[in-house]
């Protein structure tokens, strides 16, 4: 199973976008990009002209997390900015399969956020529709939560709806993720794993990187 690692630029300096990815650019596979609208959760980060100026500014795909109310509006911008991969609230979305397609039909590839409490099971019909699953493994608006294990069981049987659909889909682990919590998410089946405060409170966060992705490859999922 490839591991890919995109670290959150929620825990980065804002006044030093470009700096900060390029200090994770050649180890990162994505750049993770929480766009929240205070309203969907209680924080407000960025919008769409940042991360367009962000895609000018590196070379790393971007991987655009909306925490907004009215993903069905806005998700397809974000797509046709260029960003590689786009991301949708199952809570939020009105239209979700509209929208996952709109998402693809604009080049990126769609992704569909749970949040901790939201189950899988009622969403396994559009697993079609859909490139990478994303569970929160915190409640959404802030970097530098404590991890959720109360989310592991769910990462199983994400992970084995998936397989039964084919094994394409992404899974995407986002908050809490660290040296200490990333063993036991790939152990349980989660291959793209999101780290904010891991990655951008480190001294060196390429290393952090590369110590992120020994950790989960050497923890393959079982069973
Ligand atoms: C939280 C965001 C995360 C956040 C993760 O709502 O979706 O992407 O940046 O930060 P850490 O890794 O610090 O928990
Ligand atoms: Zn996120």
């Amino acid at each position: 199973m490839a591991v890919q690692i995109s670290p959150s630029i929620l825990s980065a300096d804002f006044a030093r976008l470009a700096d900060e990815a390029a200090r994770v650019e050649g180890v990162a596979d994505w750049l993770h990009v929480d766009v929240m609208d205070n309203h969907f959760v209680p924080n407000l980060t960025l919008g769409l002209p940042v991360v367009e100026a962000l895609l000018r500014a590196t070379p790393i795909p971007v991987d655009c997390h909306l925490m907004i109310e009215d993903p069905d509006r806005w998700a397809p911008g974000y797509a046709e900015a260029g960003a590689g991969s786009v991301t949708v609230h199952a809570e939020a979305a009105k239209a979700p399969v509209r929208t996952l397609r709109a998402i693809r039909a604009a080049g990126a590839r769609s992704g569909f956020a749970l949040n901790p409490a939201t189950s899988i099971e009622a969403y396994e019909d559009l697993l079609p529709e859909i490139d990478m699953l994303l569970l929160m493994t915190v409640e959404p608006g802030f970097g530098g939560q404590r991890f959720l294990d109360v989310v592991l069981p769910k990462i199983t049987r994400t992970r084995a709806l998936i397989e039964k659909h084919g094994g394409e889909i992404w899974l995407q682990v986002d908050g809490g993720v660290s040296a200490e919590t990333i063993e036991r998410c790939a152990a349980a089946g989660a291959d793209v794993f999101v780290a904010g405060n891991a990655v951008y409170a480190a001294d060196d966060p390429a290393q952090a990187v590369r110590d992120l992705r020994a950790l989960a490859l050497a923890h393959p999922r079982l069973g």
